[in-house]
């Protein structure tokens, strides 16, 4: 399967096609999270250093007494790897993703797993951990939340969670407005041609309505809506060895 037509097999997946692809064992860890392999094949170290740093996750001197959220952790090498620096640091981790995705990872004391969507079906984690939460990840997720679930009520919800001084990253979020941008310049042109194999320009149309699609009025309305409450909230590049860099973005949202 070529590169394009494995990207168009996972486009636009919904909570309930992840469930699907998490329990088809002829997929590979990172198809069954919606990434065609060369997406990830040997880039999770790069996502997860990524990660710990956006957090600043290894200044941190919580030992013993930090806990982690992932939403929509999926089942890949990264949550793992995730799962793995917590311990060393003895922080509780907690997961939320459906029961089909969690089934994949691992089962140990320092996790707990809360099934279902969030916020809707996991309102037992929400009420249990009110400002108790240090670190909240969310990665390449947040694209599957909008339209589907008021991205307010995710947002407010999941920052109702972090202590004073937490942190939480929704990360890898395709941006159109930066698509549109980076594929009108010839940069965008020549990665276009160089990815497709042919010498087609890519479709770039402005002026239109563009369902379903975050854009930088979305990120920016979320920066400014949670500035205003009192967090700290900045709009991150990701790292130019990441094959998405060009057309995605990170958000940090701090709690005082
Ligand atoms: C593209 S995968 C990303 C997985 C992982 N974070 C990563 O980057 O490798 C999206 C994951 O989010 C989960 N998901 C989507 N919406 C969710 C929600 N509202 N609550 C919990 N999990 C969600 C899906 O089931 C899937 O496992």
């Amino acid at each position: 399967m070529n590169k394009q037509s494995d990207f168009d097999r996972f486009k636009n997946l919904t909570f309930e096609d992840f469930k699907k692809l998490a329990k088809d064992d002829s997929l590979s860890q990172y198809q069954k999270v919606g990434f065609p392999d060369a997406y990830r094949e040997n880039k999770e170290h790069i996502i997860f250093e990524d990660i710990i740093n956006k957090l600043n996750f290894q200044l941190e001197d919580k030992n013993g007494s930090g806990v982690l959220l992932d939403i929509g952790p999926g089942c890949s090498d990264l949550p793992k790897m995730i799962i793995d620096h917590c311990d060393k640091l003895n922080f509780k981790i907690l997961l939320v993703d459906s029961k089909e995705m969690l089934d994949q990872l691992p089962t140990k004391k320092s996790i707990t797993k809360f099934e279902g969507y969030f916020p809707n079906d996991v309102l037992d984690l929400v009420n249990q951990y009110q400002n108790k939460v240090d670190y909240i990840v969310g990665y390449s997720i947040f694209h599957y939340v909008f339209y589907n679930t008021c991205i307010f009520k995710f947002l407010d919800t999941a920052l109702s969670l972090l202590k004073p001084g937490g942190k939480m990253l929704i990360g890898d979020i395709p941006n159109i407005t930066k698509r549109k941008r980076f594929f009108s310049t010839q940069t965008g042109i020549e990665f276009h041609k160089n990815f497709t194999g042919t010498d087609t320009l890519p479709e770039v149309n402005h002026l239109q309505l563009e369902p379903t699609h975050i854009d930088d009025g979305v990120l920016m309305g979320i920066v400014q809506r949670y500035r205003n409450f009192g967090f700290e909230a900045y709009l991150l590049p990701q790292p130019s060895t990441l094959p998405f860099h060009n057309r995605r973005e990170d958000l940090v949202i701090y709690k005082i």
